[in-house]
């Protein structure tokens, strides 16, 4: 799977014009995004980061990391999901960046996902759906999710966010109503951020293949 990440990664550089501010994920299909963002740094005005991971990745190409709060919306993110359906909803977070993740994808116009061919599916969850949550409501929340959705939520033990919270990963959901889950499990105090991407899904999704399939 990772060449059919890298196809996607390459098609995407094909949406970054001269003069951007680009906004990058997380994970291992955005790693070559960036390493293809090396190739074309001189080109762009910087990159707003998601996780520290990136930050490091793209500083240890040169490429400069600029503060969301100084940029002001960008015209571009590009990042990878964990599981994505026909009307480009996406679960995201399996690497735990999900917050900053979603605040840059609300604050740019375009936001082009990429995945490999296995990300793809019908209905989203299957794959785990994490949420992110304040240390101190994780039982609360947990206890919530299991009354709305149905599904069973399981502590990431071994991982604080960059933001210094913990994710719970709910199992055994189908999500039928992608928009009105993100919405309910939002409401939830405790909840910093849920990785549905659905009231604000990717403009674009680049499936990676020979050549890549742009949805
Ligand atoms: C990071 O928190 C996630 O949202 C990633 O975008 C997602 O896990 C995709 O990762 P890969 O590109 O490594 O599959």
């Amino acid at each position: 799977m990772s060449e059919m990440k890298r196809l996607a990664a390459e098609k995407a550089l094909e949406y970054v014009e001269d003069g951007m501010i680009v906004g990058v994920g997380t994970g291992s299909t955005v790693a070559y995004f960036i390493d293809g963002l090396a190739r074309i740094k001189d080109r762009i005005k910087g990159t707003v980061s998601s996780s520290d991971q990136s930050t490091e990745r793209l500083r240890a190409h040169g490429i400069e990391v600029m503060d969301l709060n100084a940029t002001g919306p960008l015209s571009l993110y590009v990042d990878g999901a964990d599981e994505c359906d026909g009307n480009r909803r996406l679960i995201k977070g399996g690497g735990a960046a999900l917050t900053r993740e979603k605040i840059i994808a609300e604050a740019s116009k375009t936001f082009v996902c990429i995945v490999d061919p296995s990300k793809q599916v019908g209905i989203l969850g299957r794959f785990p759906l994490p949420v992110e949550v304040i240390p101190m409501a994780r039982s609360l929340v947990a206890r919530e999710i299991v009354r709305i959705t149905g599904g069973q939520p399981v502590w990431r033990d071994d991982v604080v966010t960059d933001n210094g919270n913990w994710i719970l990963d709910v199992h055994g959901l189908a999500i039928t109503d992608p928009v009105g889950m993100e919405r309910d499990l939002n409401q939830i105090p405790g909840v910093v951020s849920v990785g549905l991407f659905a009231r604000r899904p990717a403009d674009v999704v680049i499936v990676g293949g020979e050549p890549p399939v742009v949805l």
